[in-house]
């Protein structure tokens, strides 16, 4: 990329103006492709978070741990599409599964021979679930979810935490969200031991669910102290409310989710992301008490139909991904590789004495522009401006990761990609040291 322009800046808005200059003139067809697709898409764009600005690279193709632009630049993916591909691009055993799966004709308006067994791997791996069901996304299983606890309590209410986010009608980032579907919530805030315990009792009669991500993956890599959920474990077992466990995100943090490595095993699970093998996903389940309901052939039964439920090429991929790639060994593997990466990422902005922090889990993390500790999402506001020309330095360096910092390590990702990755933070801190030091 153009690199003429002198990095001298005195001020972040000043280097983020440079730093966009260099972008925009690094990638003009992706800034062709996004002012074209904006005749017909609001602001070019069918899909919130994929906007950056001034405009998102169009990604052209992905092949293993790397993937290509519309101008032909290449990236190491770190961001594994915000944690969904966690198997890198175009996996063999995959492409082995949705072929077959498109060779039997994929519509077939029946029961396939592949969701029975998706379902088995996942009953075998989370130990939340003695029965679950299929649907089309995270926030789908989360909106079913919530239903049947209030179906199967006969209460109303949902206790959900500020700033969390479970979909894009579930999502709690700011006060007043004018497209969050209109259930009566509760709000708490995350890691709030007594405040939230006092929350609990005194709406208990009208709880239905207690809605929580045992770490906040996308919202900044905000572990739940383990007393935390432990507390809600007691307080909604007390009370007779239904704990559930967003664990789209997190659940790749252990071969049986965060759950499994918590030990806090909550009533019911939602799931999404990577569990159909990078197609169209959602599940969720729980204890037989509540998920029996689900039985068709029951008399009092809740209706769950959708016509892409158990659609057959996410069934398929799905087997592949959990019974042959993600298995518990790759599980861990991946997991200490994330590790690794956050110590020595940290470690950088240590030495370097600039305000920066690298927070998260196992294959999950988030980076964050300032050195404050971050306890609960209100915690973890970032300057934009910051924000932004980390991003596009990386983009620069070859490092595809989102604007907010995340960070969602793939299969593919080997050791030298690691090494890649630290040396681009190395090289950004380096060169911009003035600036990031003084910064709480
Ligand atoms: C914690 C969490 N829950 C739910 C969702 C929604 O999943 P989907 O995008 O598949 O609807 C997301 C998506 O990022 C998520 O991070």
């Amino acid at each position: 990329m153009d690199d003429a322009a002198p990095r001298r800046n005195t001020t972040v808005e000043g280097a983020l103006r440079d730093a966009e200059r260099r972008y925009a003139a690094a990638n003009p067809k992706s800034l062709a492709r996004h002012q074209a697709a904006a005749a017909h898409l609001p602001g070019g764009n069918t899909r919130t978070n994929m906007y950056f600005s001034p405009f998102p690279l169009t990604i052209a193709r992905g092949e293993g741990a790397r993937l290509y632009d519309l101008d032909g630049h290449e990236y190491v993916d770190f961001l594994g599409e915000y944690t969904a591909g966690i198997f890198g691009h175009s996996h063999p055993r995959i492409r082995t599964a949705v072929i077959e799966a498109l060779d039997a004709g994929i519509n077939l308006g029946g029961p396939n021979r592949w969701e029975g067994e998706l379902g088995r791997l996942m009953c075998e791996r989370f130990p939340s679930l003695d029965k679950v069901r299929f649907c089309n996304s995270g926030t789908e299983a989360n909106l079913y979810a919530i239903s049947a606890a209030r179906a199967a309590t006969g209460r109303t209410h949902i206790l959900v935490f500020d700033g969390a986010y479970h979909g894009g009608v579930l999502s709690f980032v700011k006060p007043d969200l004018p497209l969050t579907a209109p259930f009566p919530f509760v709000r708490a805030q995350y890691n709030d031991l007594e405040g939230t315990e006092a929350l609990i009792r005194r709406h208990r009669g009208e709880l239905a669910a207690v809605l929580i991500e045992p770490m906040i993956g996308s919202g900044g890599g905000i572990s739940a102290d383990r007393e935390f959920l432990a507390m809600l474990r007691e307080e909604t077992r007390r009370h007779g409310i239904v704990l559930i466990f967003d664990e789209v995100m997190t659940s790749r943090l252990s071969p049986g989710g965060l759950q499994a490595k918590l030990g806090i095993i909550p009533d019911m699970t939602s799931f999404g992301k990577y569990l159909g093998g990078g197609l169209t996903f959602g599940a969720f389940g729980g204890r037989d008490a509540v998920m029996r309901r689900f039985d068709p052939s029951a008399p009092d039964s809740f209706v769950h139909s959708g016509t892409y439920n158990n659609n057959a090429l996410t069934m398929a991929a799905g087997v592949a991904a959990l019974g042959v790639i993600y298995t518990p060994a790759a599980a861990d593997e991946l997991n200490a590789r994330g590790d690794r990466l956050r110590e020595r990422t940290n470690a950088v902005f240590r030495r370097h004495g600039v305000a920066m922090q690298m927070l998260g889990q196992g294959s999950l993390n988030v980076i964050h522009v300032h050195r404050r500790p971050v306890r609960r999402p209100s915690d973890a506001v970032n300057d934009p401006n910051r924000q932004a020309l980390f991003h596009l330095e990386m983009i620069e360096r070859g490092i595809y990761l989102s604007r907010r910092g995340l960070s969602a390590l793939c299969l593919p990702i080997n050791d030298a990609d690691v090494d890649r990755f630290v040396e681009a933070v190395d090289d950004y801190c380096a060169v911009y040291q003035p600036l990031l030091r003084d910064h709480d």
